[in-house]
């Protein structure tokens, strides 16, 4: 038995594109997420290239004609549940939970002046309900959504102007929760603008030959709203506490061959570091402004956008953990992995999707992230994809119970090898779509939500036995 930090909160996270459903009613307006379709004939080998949304896929979502599922429409109908389900969080004794806003109820086509109250109500609600029930709102203020309006008139996170129209919506949510909401994260996995262009930057993968070349551009955008927010906020209220978010891509080197091993450095600087580098040291490192140099990639950095960056830093390192990957010397075996494809590790066994499953992987970035930040951490989201179904009314996932178990306990382990760590969310409290391939046969809940892939069954809510023993440890603080 190990005793749990007293500092840590513990919580459980989802998504409001991947949770609430509810996608037309009450004057919300189209997101971009809502345009991912379930393919029920996908190879899992070709999760990647399914993530991709090209221009004939948006045309096709555009048409919705039938030949295709769009789950994230109908989510699993948080907006309707969300009562039950933060009963749900409060019996399992969760000290925080974590969710977020989405853009298109508060501004439907993203670029109005003024918020539609209607879409506002349901988050004074939901936000009302987890004060009442002493549970701390950990709020996102966008996850992997925004109005399609702005794609289609603006072009997405390249055009600058969307900067303007971000922070009004921030501005907006920020105000109306500022005696109830501390702890905001501007944006989900901001690194997913360059591995996931329409989630993270609403960009085609297919709208120029040069994709990632132009996702740095509205990447740098991102940034800049990201430090436009805290400005903003810290005048609202000075004791909001700011996250940052990246998908955290840690790898390993195959080998101790030296060249492997630099290889592997560079690689991290790349996948990890460059994103909290802006975020938390307020500027891009040395290795981020060669590699921009090198590909002829000139973001025209003007002194104003350099002292916005640099003077609105957040104030601890969010980041999600699901899998560590390997840097092959030469092409090896890949596997699928978060954002992208990645080596296989021949110590570590994978899910289903080919995830593979590292603990200890967690407490060596942790002491790599405190290391270099000298700021809190808090792990947004950690969890695991399963294919369940109730077997006599139960889903026994001691599998969950194990990956959790591993993972908090290398939290406590990082925590006594002097890491500040305030928070731990696993994803996710509930079965909901996946972000990736938007199927629910991929399930990371707690609780089981009965729905299949093309949205049908009742809802209904079932804890699974993690769900119980994760609430044991939140009485007992102990694993
Ligand atoms: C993270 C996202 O990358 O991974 C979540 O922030 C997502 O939104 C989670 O659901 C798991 O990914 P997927 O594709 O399996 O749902």
């Amino acid at each position: 038995m190990k005793k749990i930090s007293k500092d840590l909160m513990l919580g459980c996270s989802i998504s409001a594109n991947q949770a609430e459903g509810a996608f037309n009613v009450n004057g919300k307006g189209l997101s971009i997420a809502e345009l991912r379709r379930y393919n029920p004939n996908l190879d899992r080998k070709d999760i990647n290239t399914e993530r991709k949304m090209t221009k004939e896929k948006l045309q096709e979502a555009l048409n919705d004609d039938g030949k295709y599922v769009y789950p994230k429409k109908i989510g699993v109908n948080f907006y309707e549940r969300y009562k039950e389900d933060v009963k749900l969080i409060a019996d399992m004794k969760n000290d925080c939970f974590r969710t977020s806003i989405a853009w298109t109820r508060i501004f439907p086509n993203g670029d109005e002046k003024e918020p539609n109250l209607k879409g506002l109500e349901f988050y004074d609600n939901l936000i009302d309900e987890l004060v009442k029930n002493k549970i701390e709102p950990i709020i996102t203020i966008s996850h992997y959504e925004m109005p399609y309006n702005l794609v289609a008139k603006y072009g997405g996170w390249k055009n600058p102007i969307l900067i303007e129209f971000y922070t009004n919506f921030a501005k907006t949510v920020m105000e109306r929760y500022k005696n109830k909401v501390k702890y905001w994260i501007p944006f989900n996995e901001i690194n997913a603008a360059n591995y996931s262009v329409w989630a993270g930057a609403g960009l085609l993968d297919d709208e120029h030959p040069n994709i990632l070349g132009l996702s740095m551009y509205a990447l740098h955008n991102i940034f800049l709203a990201n430090a436009q927010t805290v400005k903003i906020g810290k005048e609202i209220n000075k004791n909001f506490l700011f996250g940052s978010m990246v998908a955290t891509l840690l790898n390993y080197a195959e080998s101790c061959d030296p060249q492997l091993v630099l290889k592997t450095e560079k690689d991290q600087q790349l996948k990890i570091y460059s994103f909290f580098d802006v975020m938390h040291r307020g500027e891009y490192s040395k290795f981020s402004l060669n590699l921009l140099k090198k590909f002829s990639i000139d973001l025209k950095i003007s002194n104003e956008d350099k002292k916005l960056l640099k003077e609105n830093t957040c104030d601890f390192l969010g980041f999600s953990y699901y899998m560590s990957g390997v840097v092959n010397q030469i092409e090896g075996d890949v596997t699928e992995g978060n954002l992208s494809k990645t080596g296989k590790n021949k110590f570590l066994k994978a899910n289903e999707w080919g995830w593979q499953i590292d603990p200890i992987g967690l407490r060596i970035l942790m002491n790599r992230l405190y290391d270099r930040y000298q700021k809190p951490l808090f792990i947004l989201e950690n969890g695991i994809g399963f294919d369940e179904k109730l077997e006599n009314g139960k889903i026994n996932d001691d599998y969950r119970i194990e990956y959790m178990k591993n993972h908090l306990e290398q939290i406590q382990n990082a925590i006594e090898d002097g890491v500040e760590c305030i928070g731990y969310t696993a994803w996710s409290l509930m079965d909901i779509i996946s972000h990736g391939t938007s199927e629910m046969t991929k399930r990371y809940g707690l609780i089981y939500v009965d729905q299949d892939s093309f949205g049908k069954g009742s809802q209904n809510r079932t804890p699974k036995k993690s769900y119980d023993w994760y609430k044991n440890v939140c009485i007992s603080r102990e694993i």
